[in-house]
C-alpha cells in the first residue's frame, strides 16, 4: 500500500495533475484543437529555455535532441570540441564518431567542472572550430558546467563558433538564459526537470544557428530541424506527434506559472542544499565540490558493499529508488536525483530512511544527524 519514492535522475514522478491532462482523450494533430494546444505551449515553453524563439518538440528520447544538435550544425568534415566529462559527454562523442566530422576531444576528469583556463588553452590550440558541445549538468557525476564563462570563451574564441548545450537533466530546474550564456542551441528530454513521461525532446535554436541548420548540406530526414522549425510556423509538426505528452507539457507548463518559474528553481537548489548537508552528516563524502554541484542530481561516494546495501535497503525496506554510478563510477558512488515533481520534505524522507539503514550497517547512531543538518540548511536558505 506504501507508495513509492521515484528519486532517479530521470525518469522522474509525473504529478497527479499532468497525469489527468494526459488523458484528457486524443485529439488530431491536424486540427484545430492541436494547433491551439501547441501555440499555448509555444508561449510558455519558451522561459524554460531562455529564448524568444520556438522550441521544435521530436517524438523520441533525449539522445535524438543530441543528435539532431549535431547534424544539423555541423557540416561534413568540419572540426568541432566536445567536452567529455561522464557518460553522457561519452554519448556526445559516440554521436560525433559516427557522422563525417573532425572531432576534438576535451576530457574532464569524472566528477569535475570545466577547468576554464585548462580548456581556453585547448581550444585555443585548434583552428577553425565551427562548435563546441557540453552537457549543462552531466547526469553521471552530478557536475553543473560553468556555461556562461564557458560561452563567453567560446565566442571570444570565435563569434561563429557554436555553444551546443545538453540540458537534459538542466532545463526546467534551473535557470537558462541563451543570449546571456553565449548559448546557440540548448536541448533537453521529457523525463527529468519537466515531469513528463520520457517520449519527447526539445531543440531550441537562435537565429544564427538555424541559419546554420538551413544550410547545411549532411544528409538527414527525420533529424531534420528545418522541418520542425517550418511546421512550427502553423502552430504543427512535421510528423505525428506524441500527442498525449504535449497534453500533458502544457499542463507542466501551467504548473510552472502557477508556483512561479524562480520559485521552481529556487525549491531545486533548497533541496540541493539541504541533501548535500545531510549526505555530509551521515559521513558520506561528495563526488562534487560545491562550486560544481548540481541543483537537480546530487552523488555520494562510499565502499561498494556499502552502496549495494544502501541501495537495496532503500528499495525494499522503505520503496525508495535511487541511481547508481554509470561507466568509470559504477559501484563508486550513489545518485539521488532532485528534480521535477520533488520537493523538500522528500529529502527528508530518504535522509531519514538513510539514516536508519547506515546506522544499521555501520552500528554507530545517526538517528537524527542528517535530518538537523538538512533542516538547517534549508532553514539558512530562506
Ligand atoms: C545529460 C543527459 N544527456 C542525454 C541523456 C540521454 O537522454 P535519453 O536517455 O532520453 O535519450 C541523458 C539521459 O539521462 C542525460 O542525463
Amino acid at each position: 500500500m506504501e507508495p513509492n519514492l521515484l528519486l532517479t535522475p530521470g525518469p522522474t514522478p509525473i504529478p497527479p495533475q499532468v497525469n489527468r491532462a494526459m488523458s484528457d482523450g486524443m485529439i488530431g494533430h491536424r486540427s484545430s484543437d492541436f494547433t491551439s494546444l501547441m501555440e499555448n505551449v509555444q508561449s510558455n515553453i519558451k522561459t524554460l529555455f531562455g529564448t524568444e524563439e520556438p522550441v521544435a518538440i521530436l517524438t523520441s528520447s533525449g539522445t535524438s535532441a543530441l543528435e539532431t544538435s549535431m547534424v544539423n550544425l555541423v557540416g561534413p568534415d568540419e572540426s568541432i570540441v566536445v567536452i567529455v566529462s561522464g557518460a553522457f559527454g561519452d554519448r556526445f562523442k559516440s554521436i560525433a564518431q559516427t557522422y563525417p566530422y573532425d572531432v576534438h576531444v576535451y576530457e574532464v576528469p569524472w566528477g569535475e567542472g570545466v577547468d576554464l583556463q585548462s580548456f581556453k588553452s585547448f581550444l585555443y590550440s585548434k583552428e577553425n572550430i565551427k562548435a563546441v558541445f557540453s552537457q549543462a549538468c552531466e547526469t553521471s557525476t552530478a557536475v553543473v558546467h560553468p556555461l556562461h564563462s564557458l560561452g563567453e570563451l567560446v565566442k571570444n574564441y570565435n563569434s561563429d563558433t557554436l555553444f551546443i548545450v545538453d540540458g537534459v537533466s538542466a532545463v526546467g530546474g534551473m535557470q537558462f538564459d541563451m543570449a546571456r550564456d553565449s548559448i546557440d542551441c540548448l536541448v533537453t528530454g521529457s523525463q527529468k526537470a519537466l515531469m513528463l513521461p520520457p517520449g519527447i525532446a526539445f531543440v531550441a535554436m537562435n537565429k544564427q544557428a538555424r541559419k546554420r541548420a538551413s544550410q547545411n548540406e549532411i544528409s538527414r530526414f527525420y533529424l531534420d530541424i528545418n522541418k520542425y522549425f517550418k511546421s512550427l510556423e502553423e502552430n504543427s509538426t512535421p510528423f505525428t506527434p506524441a500527442v498525449s505528452l504535449i497534453q500533458g507539457l502544457n499542463q507542466v507548463l501551467e504548473l510552472y506559472r502557477e508556483e512561479g518559474v524562480e520559485q521552481v528553481y529556487d525549491r531545486h537548489l533548497k533541496m540541493r542544499n539541504m541533501l548535500r548537508a545531510g549526505l555530509k552528516a551521515l559521513d558520506f563524502e561528495l563526488l562534487v565540490e560545491d562550486d560544481h554541484a548540481s541543483p537537480t542530481v546530487t552523488a555520494f561516494k562510499s565502499d561498494e558493499a556499502e552502496l549495494s546495501h544502501i541501495k537495496d535497503n532503500l528499495k525494499k525496506k522503505y520503496g525508495i529508488t535511487i541511481a547508481g554510478g554509470q561507466k568509470q563510477l559504477k559501484g563508486k558512488i550513489l545518485r539521488i536525483g532532485h528534480m521535477g515533481y520533488m520537493f523538500p520534505k522528500d529529502m527528508l524522507t530518504v535522509l531519514s530512511a538513510l539514516e536508519a539503514i547506515v546506522s544499521d550497517h555501520r552500528g554507530k547512531k545517526y538517528y537524527g544527524s542528517a535530518l538537523t543538518a538538512a533542516q538547517e540548511a534549508y532553514y539558512e536558505s530562506i
